[in-house]
C-alpha cells in the first residue's frame, strides 16, 4: 500500500510528556513530603532498582534531584516554546500538595509552584495536560495504609483532586487520572503504582513475600473508584474539563497463525489492556475480567454503590503510551524480549533498541485503529519515543538521527491512522527533555529533544542543550506534521 498519510488537523496538540518524579527534583523543597518514588534507588538495564523504606546514606535516589525542573522550569518551558509545543504533559507531585497524603490542609507552597509553572506555560500559549498520579503516592500513605490496598486512599486522592481542580480550574483543561493504570494488572506495578509496601527491602517489581494478586486487583479497584469519582468531581468543578484515562498499551501479536497463539494474544489484550479501559471508558467490568477473577480466586471487595460510581465516572478521552510491540505464543520455548513494563516474545521482523524494546511504528497504527474501533472516543498518544545513549560531539552537537528516524516513522503511522478515520487529537512524545528512566532509574537512557548534562551517578552541570531532533521536531510542528525529513 502506498504511503499516503493524512494531514494532521490544524488544532492538533503537538508537544511532549514528562512526570514530576522523573523531572522536578526538589524532593524535599518547601514542605514537600517523601513520595514512593523518593525511596527507589537507581538501577541499570541489568541491575534492578531497590525499594528502601528507610533512606540509606550514600545510596543514589534519582528522583531527589532528577533534572531540576523545579528550579529551571522557566528555561525548560522556553525551550518547549521554541520547538512550538502546543501542549506539555506534566504530572503534579501529590506529596508536594499533601506531604503525607492524609493531611487536613494542603501545602500552599506546593500549590504555588504549579501556579508558577502553569502561568509560564500560558505565557507561551502551551496547554498543560496534567497527570494527577504518575507513579508516585505520598510515602506515608504506603507506610500507614498500605497505599492503594486500603480503600481510605480513595478519599485522600479525591480530596487531593478537589484541591487541585479548584485551584487550577481556569488554567488546566486536560487531566489524566492515573498514569498507565493497567500496570496494576502486573506484579511490577505493586509498589510503583499501587504504593503497596514490600516486606522489608525489595527490588522494584518483586516482593520478598511474593506477588499478592488479590491485593493488586483490589488496589486497582480502588483506583477505578478514585478515577471515576475524580471524573465526576472534575466535571462539576468545571464542565469544560476534559478528563482522560491513560493506558500502557501493550501491543501483542500472535507469533503464528496457530489458533492457540491467536487466542492467547486476544486474552492478553483483554486482560492487560482492555480490562482497565473498559472500566474507565464504558463504566463497568467486562465479562472476561469476571471470569478471570473467578478462575483465579480473586474476590473483590465492592461497596454498595460502586457499580454506579464507575458508570458515573466515565472518561472523556482515551490516552496511551506506545513504545514497542511483542509477540505471544503457546509454545513455552520461544525467545523472550523486553518492553515497556512487560516481557513478550521476539518478533523476527523487528529490530530492537539497546534496551531490547522492539521498534514497530506500524504497531502504533494498528493499535490506534484497534482501540478506536472499540471505543470511538478522541484519543491521544501521550508517550512514545526511543530510549537511547546520546553522545555530545566536540562541537557540542548531539546527532540523534536514530531518534528522528524512530519518531518520523511513528508520526507517519499516526497520519495513516488519521486517514483510517481515527480521532487522534494529540501527540506528546515521552521525555521531551532528558529525564530519569522509570524502569531503570538511569539518566543514560535518554528520550529528549533537549539534552541534560547529567550521568547515571548524578554528576554533571544539568546544563541543557538542543539535540538535532530538537530542530527536526520544531520543523515537524511548524509544518503541522507535513515536513518529516
Ligand atoms: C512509561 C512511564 O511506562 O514509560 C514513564 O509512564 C516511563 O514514566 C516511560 O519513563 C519510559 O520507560 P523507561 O523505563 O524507559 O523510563
Amino acid at each position: 500500500m502506498s504511503k499516503v498519510y493524512a494531514e494532521f488537523p490544524e488544532d492538533f496538540l503537538w508537544g511532549g510528556a514528562t512526570a514530576a518524579n522523573q523531572l522536578e527534583g526538589g524532593f524535599d523543597a518547601e514542605g514537600k513530603g517523601l513520595s514512593t518514588a523518593d525511596v527507589i534507588t537507581a538501577g541499570t538495564h541489568t541491575v534492578s532498582r531497590r525499594i528502601t523504606p528507610v533512606l540509606e546514606a550514600g545510596a543514589n535516589y534519582p528522583s531527589h534531584e532528577a533534572v531540576d525542573f523545579y528550579h529551571r522550569y522557566k528555561e525548560d518551558i522556553a525551550l518547549f516554546a521554541e520547538m512550538g509545543f502546543k501542549v506539555f504533559r506534566l504530572s503534579i507531585a501529590w506529596s508536594r500538595i499533601f506531604p503525607n497524603g492524609d493531611d487536613a490542609e494542603p501545602n500552599e507552597a506546593g500549590l504555588q509552584f504549579y501556579d508558577r509553572v502553569f502561568a509560564e506555560l500560558r505565557k507561551h500559549n502551551i496547554e498543560p495536560l496534567v497527570t494527577i498520579s504518575h507513579y508516585e503516592t505520598p510515602f506515608h500513605l504506603a507506610e500507614a495504609y498500605n497505599g492503594w490496598g486500603d480503600r481510605r486512599t480513595v478519599d485522600f486522592y479525591v480530596r487531593y483532586c478537589e484541591v487541585i481542580f479548584n485551584r487550577y480550574k481556569d488554567t488546566v483543561k486536560y487531566w489524566l487520572t492515573f498514569n498507565e493504570i493497567n500496570i496494576l494488572t502486573m506484579p511490577f506495578g505493586t509498589f510503583l503504582a499501587g504504593a503497596i509496601m514490600p516486606q522489608g527491602n525489595a527490588e522494584l517489581g518483586t516482593s520478598a513475600a511474593g506477588d499478592n494478586e488479590q491485593l493488586r486487583y483490589q488496589a486497582l479497584h480502588h483506583q477505578f473508584i478514585a478515577s471515576a469519582k475524580a471524573v465526576k468531581l472534575g466535571h462539576a468543578v468545571n464542565p469544560g474539563f476534559r478528563i482522560g484515562c491513560m493506558i500502557a498499551y501493550m501491543c501483542s501479536y500472535p507469533l503464528t497463525c496457530n489458533p492457540e497463539d491467536v487466542l492467547l494474544a486476544q486474552q492478553k489484550d483483554n486482560l492487560s489492556n482492555f480490562l482497565c479501559s473498559d472500566v474507565q471508558v464504558r463504566g463497568a467490568y467486562p465479562g472476561f475480567a469476571k471470569r478471570y477473577f473467578e478462575e483465579n480466586n480473586i474476590v473483590l471487595q465492592l461497596q454498595e454503590g460502586d457499580e454506579q460510581i464507575l458508570k458515573d465516572g466515565r472518561v472523556d478521552f482515551y490516552t496511551f503510551s506506545y513504545y514497542s510491540s511483542t509477540c505471544v505464543s503457546a509454545d513455552p520455548d520461544r525467545e523472550a524480549i523486553g518492553g515497556n513494563l512487560s516481557m513478550g516474545l521476539k518478533n523476527p521482523y523487528l529490530k530492537a533498541s539497546a534496551w531490547e524494546w522492539q521498534i514497530d511504528p506500524q504497531g502504533l497504527r494498528w493499535s490506534l485503529n484497534h482501540i478506536y474501533n472499540r471505543y470511538g472516543i478522541p484519543m491521544m498518544v501521550v508517550e512514545n519515543g526511543l530510549g537511547a545513549v546520546d553522545n555530545v560531539e566536540a562541537d557540542g552537537s548531539i546527532k540523534d538521527d536514530y531518534r528522528i528516524e524512530y519518531l518520523r516513522e511513528h508520526i507517519k503511522a499516526m497520519g495513516e491512522a488519521l486517514a483510517d478515520g481515527v480521532e487522534l487529537i494529540g501527540y506528546t512524545p515521552w521525555g521531551c527533555i532528558d529525564l530519569v528512566s522509570a524502569g531503570t532509574g538511569e539518566m543514560k537512557k535518554r528520550y529528549g529533544f533537549i539534552y541534560v548534562d547529567k550521568d547515571n551517578e548524578g554528576n554533571g552541570t544539568l546544563a541543557r542543550a538542543r539535540k538535532d531532533s530538537f530542530y527536526w521536531y520544531k520543523k515537524v510542528i511548524a509544518s503541522g506534521g507535513a515536513q518529516l525529513d
